[in-house]
C-alpha cells in the first residue's frame, strides 16, 4: 500500500478547492494577512508605561470610564477629566492612587486651560505620552427640519470645536512626549444615517484626526481613529433620544406639523433601536483598540466596529421605518 497518496491526498484536494474558489481564496488569505498584521502591530508595545501619563475626556460613564479603569490597572499614570464631581469622585474610589482626576467642560477653554496647567505639573519634563478625545454628547438626534440652529451647535461644540480645542491646548505637552492622540469619531462619521449635529460632528473628527496624524507626523506623534457602532451607553440611551425626539416635535409649529401626518412620530419605530445595540462582547474589544491606542508603537490609523447597525445599513430589511424618522 502506497501511504504517500491518502496523506496527499487530502491536502490535493484541500488546494484544488482553493484554486476553483480563487474569491474565497482571496478573501481567507486577506483575512489572515489582517489578522497577523494586527498581531504584530499589538505586540509591539512601549514600554515604561508606570512613567506614561494619559488624559482622557468624558470619563464619568462609559468608554473613557473603563478605559481610565483599564489603563490604570494596566499601570499607565491615567489622568481622567470628569464633566462631574460625583463622576470624577466615583471614578477615584474604582481605581488606584495613581489615578487623578480633574473637571474638565470641554466646550469651555478656560477650563481646558485648567487642565492643561494641572496635567502640566502631573508630566513635569516628560510630557504627555497620550490624549484620548472621547467625550461626546448625541442628542439632538432627529429630521433636520425640526432643529433650531442651536440644535446643531450644541453638539457640534462637544464633539468637534471641544476635540479641536482640547487637541491645540495639549499638543506642546503631547510634543514633548512624542506622545500620541486618539480620537473617539464613530461610524456616523462614515455614513448620515441621522439628522443633528451627531454624523456632522464626527464626520469633522474622521477630517480633523487625519490631517493632525499627517501634520504631527514630523514630531513624531501618532494619531488614531476609533469608530465604534451602536453600543448601549450614555449617548445611546433610547429614553435619552425618545424625550429629546418628543421635545422637538412638540415645538414645531402646526402646519410643519401637520405636513408630516398627526401620527408619524408615534409611527417611527425610533423604540426598536435596542435591536440594533452591538452584542456587548464587542465591547471587550473596543476597549482593546483603545488600550492599543495607547501602548503599541504603532498604532493603527482607524478603527471601525460596528456589525448590527452596519448589516441594518447595508443589508437587512430595515427594522426602523425609517432609520430615526429621518
Ligand atoms: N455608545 C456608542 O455606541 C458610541 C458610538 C459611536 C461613538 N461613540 C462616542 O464615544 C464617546 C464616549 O461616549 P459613550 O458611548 O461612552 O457615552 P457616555 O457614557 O455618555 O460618555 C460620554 C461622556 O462625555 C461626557 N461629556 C458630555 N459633555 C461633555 C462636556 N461638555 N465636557 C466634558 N465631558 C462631557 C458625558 O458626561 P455626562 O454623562 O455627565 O453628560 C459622559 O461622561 C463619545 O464621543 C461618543 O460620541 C459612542
Ligand atoms: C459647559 O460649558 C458651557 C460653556 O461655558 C456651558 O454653557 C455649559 O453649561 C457647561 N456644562 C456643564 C455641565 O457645566
Amino acid at each position: 500500500m502506497d501511504l504517500r497518496v491518502s496523506v496527499v491526498d487530502p491536502v490535493k484536494g484541500f488546494v484544488e478547492v482553493l484554486l476553483s474558489h480563487l474569491a474565497l481564496t482571496c478573501v481567507l488569505l486577506l483575512a489572515c494577512l489582517t489578522a497577523v498584521r494586527w498581531y504584530i502591530r499589538d505586540s509591539h508595545r512601549v514600554g515604561g508605561f508606570t512613567q506614561k501619563h494619559v488624559f482622557i475626556t468624558g470619563c464619568d460613564s462609559g468608554f473613557g470610564n473603563l478605559l481610565a479603569r483599564q489603563l490604570d490597572l494596566k499601570g499607565f499614570r491615567v489622568i481622567a477629566g470628569c464633566l462631574t464631581e460625583k463622576g470624577a469622585t466615583d471614578l477615584r474610589a474604582a481605581t488606584s492612587s495613581r489615578l487623578k482626576t480633574l473637571l474638565l467642560n470641554v466646550t469651555d477653554s478656560m477650563s481646558i486651560r485648567s487642565a492643561v496647567e494641572f496635567v502640566r505639573r502631573e508630566v513635569g519634563e516628560r510630557g504627555l505620552w497620550g490624549l484620548v478625545n472621547n467625550a461626546g454628547r448625541s442628542v439632538p438626534i432627529g429630521p433636520t427640519e425640526w432643529m433650531q440652529l442651536e440644535d446643531f451647535t450644541k453638539v457640534l461644540n462637544v464633539n468637534l470645536i471641544g476635540v479641536i480645542d482640547v487637541t491645540l491646548q495639549f499638543l506642546p505637552l503631547l510634543k514633548k512626549a512624542k506622545g500620541r492622540v486618539v480620537n473617539v469619531a464613530s461610524i456616523l462619521g462614515r455614513l448620515s444615517l441621522i439628522g443633528g449635529g451627531y454624523s456632522l460632528s464626527k464626520w469633522g473628527v474622521e477630517a480633523f484626526s487625519d490631517s493632525l496624524r499627517r501634520n504631527m507626523h514630523h514630531f513624531g506623534i501618532k494619531v488614531s481613529i476609533i469608530e465604534p457602532g451602536f453600543f448601549k451607553t450614555g449617548v445611546t440611551s433610547l429614553d435619552l433620544i425618545e424625550a429629546d425626539l418628543k421635545r422637538l416635535w412638540a415645538g414645531l409649529p402646526n402646519d410643519v406639523k401637520d405636513s408630516y401626518g398627526a401620527t408619524y412620530l408615534d409611527d417611527c419605530g425610533y423604540e426598536n433601536a435596542e435591536l440594533l445595540y452591538e452584542h456587548p462582547m464587542l465591547s471587550g474589544y473596543l476597549q482593546g483598540y483603545l488600550v492599543h491606542g495607547a501602548r503599541s508603537h504603532c498604532p493603527v490609523p482607524t478603527h471601525t466596529l460596528w456589525s448590527r447597525l452596519g448589516r441594518q445599513a447595508f443589508l437587512d430589511p430595515p427594522i426602523l421605518p425609517p432609520f430615526f424618522c429621518v
